[in-house]
Formats: C-alpha cells, sequence, structure tokens
C-alpha cells in the first residue's frame, strides 16, 4: 500500500538528493550465543553519489553484508544514521526499499517460475505502470541477453542464468541505486565479465552503485573510491590513486595487506581482542 502511494506520488525514482548514499557512525550489534554481544560494524561513515560506483573491499567477516542489508532496510542500525536518496532508511524504510535494487550471489529464483514470470511478478509488485512494464522487460531482456531463457523455469537455470533474472528484478523499478554483494561468486570468467561490463553501464545511466568484493582486481577494475573495511572498520577510503598515494604504496595488494596488519598490531598493543 505505502509503497503504490509512493509510485503514484513519485512515478519513477529519479534522484532527489546529490548525494545518493549517506552512512554516519553505523554501528551494528549482533546477539550471538558464543560471542555474545557482537559489533560486526563499528561506527563507520562514508557516501556515494549518482554516477558512482563505490567499493567495499574486505575479507570474510570485514561486516560488508551487513552494511549492505542496514542500507536495503533487512536491517536496522544498532547506531548511526542511514540514508538512502534523502530518505531514512529507520523512519522510512518503505520509501528507502524504492531506491534499490539488491543483487547477491544468493538472490532468490523461483523454481516454479520462468525468468520472463519472475521479472514481471517483480515488477507488479513495485506497481511498475503496465507498457512502462512491458518496454523494461524487453529492453532488460536484450541487454542481458536473456532472451533464449524467457520461458525458461527457475528450477532448469544455471548459476549465470539466476545472476542474470537476478540483475533484471533489481532494475526492473528503475532504482536510483543498485547493490552488488558479491555478486560474481560462483560465475565464470565470462559471465562475471559480462556482469563488470553491466555495473560500468549502470554508472554512465547515472546509477549509484555499490559493489562488495573481496577480490582486489575487481575493485581496481571497476569502482571510482574504495573503502577498506577489516572487522567492522573502515581502515581507508578513496579513489585508488588517492589510496596508493596517501600511503605511499605502488601496488594496491601490498597495500591491503598492510593495512589489516597494521590494524592487527595497533590492536594487539592496546590489548583488545580484533
Ligand atoms: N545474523 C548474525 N548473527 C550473528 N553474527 C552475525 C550475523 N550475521 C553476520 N554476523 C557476523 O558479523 C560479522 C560480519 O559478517 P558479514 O556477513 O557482514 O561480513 P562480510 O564482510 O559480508 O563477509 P563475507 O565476505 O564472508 O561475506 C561476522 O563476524 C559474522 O559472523
Ligand atoms: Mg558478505
Amino acid at each position: 500500500m505505502v509503497l503504490n502511494l509512493f509510485t503514484r506520488q513519485f512515478g519513477h525514482c529519479s534522484p532527489i538528493s546529490s548525494v545518493m548514499i549517506e552512512v554516519r557512525e553505523l554501528t551494528k550489534t549482533y546477539s550471538d550465543l558464543r560471542r555474545g554481544q557482537f559489533v560486526a560494524v563499528d561506527g563507520i561513515s562514508f557516501h556515494a553519489q549518482p554516477g558512482e560506483i563505490f567499493g567495499l573491499l574486505g575479507p570474510n567477516g570485514a561486516g560488508k553484508t551487513t552494511v549492505l542489508r542496514v542500507l536495503s532496510t533487512i536491517l536496522c542500525p544498532t547506531a548511526g544514521r542511514v540514508r538512502v536518496n534523502g530518505f531514512d532508511v529507520l523512519t522510512q524504510p518503505d520509501l528507502v526499499r524504492y531506491q534499490i535494487g539488491f543483487v547477491s550471489a544468493n538472490t532468490a529464483v523461483y523454481d516454479r517460475m520462468t525468468a520472463w514470470e519472475l521479472v514481471e511478478y517483480f515488477g507488479r509488485l513495485y506497481g511498475v505502470e503496465t507498457n512502462t512494464l512491458r518496454e523494461r522487460m524487453e529492453n532488460l531482456f536484450c541487454k542481458l541477453q536473456m532472451d533464449e531463457i524467457r520461458d525458461l523455469l527457475g528450477a532448469k537455470m544455471s548459476t549465470g542464468m539466476k545472476q542474470k533474472v537476478s540483475i533484471a528484478r533489481a532494475l526492473i523499478h528503475d532504482p536510483p541505486v543498485v547493490i552488488f554483494d558479491e555478486a560474481t561468486s560462483g560465475l565464470d570468467v565470462l559471465v562475471a565479465r559480462a556482469l563488470l561490463d553491466t555495473i560500468g553501464e549502470l554508472r554512465e545511466q547515472g546509477k549509484c552503485v555499490i559493489f562488495s568484493t573481496h577480490i582486489m582486481r575487481e575493485v581496481e577494475r571497476l569502482c571510482d573510491r574504495i573503502a577498506i573495511m577489516y572487522r567492522g572498520h573502515i581502515l581507508s577510503e578513496g579513489t585508488l590513486h588517492e589510496l596508493l598515494e596517501s600511503h605511499q604504496q605502488s601496488d594496491f595488494e601490498e597495500l591491503f595487506f598492510r593495512l589489516i596488519s597494521e590494524h592487527d598490531q595497533q590492536h594487539a598493543a592496546a590489548g583488545i581482542s580484533t
């Protein structure tokens, strides 16, 4: 209901804010039987703009997915403020959901729906008007080279095919923000490359793309700005050039390892368990 009202009121989801993603002092704590109160994200801040690919780079357990789940309103922040296109994730979650398309390595594709049915279903759920929906679907199926899987059931799709359907599903309401969480995981090099090309095109269209990965090559190739995340903290943030220059490094992989080992050393010296 709220979603449909929003569509009627705003028509489409064009940017109304020049800072598309605003994360301020975000903390997320989980209650865990083994670890008790566990701080997965510890007071991080960053922002991202339309027409920009912002990379969250970090090893397993760094807190990337947690941040992205807060951004997409799946999780509530424990502290801090998060806004998407000017809307607050805590007080305006329905409006935030309209701003975002979310693609992860394990976005569900329903076994008993064809590619076409699934994308259409999500388009309707977002209240996209019938003619616009049809036009967008034709464009997306053509662009993502999905025409041959139009009538294929989810149960019969390969990982790469499912990923394409997930992308079409994430873009069907034309959101200004598209989030990719480890989206190339499980894809062969050809499909992964095609996905990275698609992400580049989204930037050209003015979308704000948030791209999380632990693969440095992807970040180097794709991202305009990068935040290096480790154990719930952002260790450094900037363009690739800025990161290398400010830490006097010429190699990104070396810089990544150096930042992590410095963080561990500082915490060990301070007697903090990391
Ligand atoms: N539901 C949960 N309950 C308790 N702890 C959780 C939960 N979800 C995540 N965590 C913990 O929070 C930390 C950050 O996890 P998160 O999934 O955000 O990391 P990530 O950077 O996405 O890692 P990966 O690269 O493996 O996907 C980890 O220590 C994880 O065990
Ligand atoms: Mg993750």
